[in-house]
């Protein structure tokens, strides 16, 4: 079980976790705001929302957005908390991606960002994500991509050096978790992040019968 691990981790990372890691913040963040073209009246999810960046920048231009963000650090949390107390319609809740607390078919749209890699089980959180998700709703994940050869590097060492560090995925690896959960990817693509970081961001839909 390694979400104990994870835990402890970023709550002990939570107090210097957006100035350690602004710039990368900002450049993923920016680029789903843009990626995910939000409807104000859409209800969202974000999966292991952390410290509520992702939140902050969409609220900023459309404060009434319903948003609702889980993840499993406290202390994550308790900054995102503190960022977005002015706002009623933000609700934040200490939550697994693989147990979300959520009746089905709650969200109209679902992101994750920066994440995924870290989820003990993706086929489990991927399933829970398309139980919470209205029937045509969307979910967006966002996260480092194995085709880049310094993910590669990065993802031998971290699991030799990081005890909360689970699996980087590539692009197909993603994809095929989609479409075995019986999504159908709408859009898609690689992107870098500075000279050599890359990553991929997947848009998806449940499969109409
Ligand atoms: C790199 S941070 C990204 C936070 C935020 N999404 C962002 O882009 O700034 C990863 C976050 O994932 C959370 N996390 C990891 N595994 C999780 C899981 N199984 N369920 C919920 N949250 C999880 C961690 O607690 C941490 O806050």
């Amino acid at each position: 079980m390694i979400e104990p691990v994870i835990r402890q981790q970023y709550d002990q990372m939570s107090a210097i976790y957006d100035q350690r890691w602004s710039q990368y913040i900002s450049n993923t963040l920016n680029f789903l705001k843009a990626w995910a073209e939000l409807a104000p009246t859409e209800k969202v999810l974000d999966v292991a929302c952390g410290t509520g960046e992702f939140e902050q920048l969409i609220l900023t231009e459309h404060s009434e957005q319903n948003m609702v963000g889980v993840d499993i650090s406290e202390k994550m949390l308790a900054i995102a908390q503190q960022k977005l107390q002015a706002y009623p319609n933000v609700t934040l809740s200490l939550a697994s991606a693989e147990h979300l607390p959520f009746a089905d078919q709650s969200f109209d749209v679902i992101v994750s960002a920066s994440a995924f890699h870290y989820f003990e089980n993706p086929a489990i959180a991927l399933a829970e994500m398309k139980r919470v998700l209205k029937p045509n709703g969307k979910i967006m994940i966002l996260d480092w991509c194995k085709d880049y050869l310094l993910c590669r590097i990065c993802d031998l060492i971290l699991k030799v050096t990081d005890p909360a560090h689970q699996q980087c995925y590539t692009q197909a690896e993603l994809h095929g978790f989609l479409k075995a959960l019986g999504f159908d990817i709408t859009r898609a693509t690689k992107v870098r992040f500075g000279l050599v970081w890359g990553m991929m961001v997947a848009t998806a839909s449940p499969k109409l019968n």
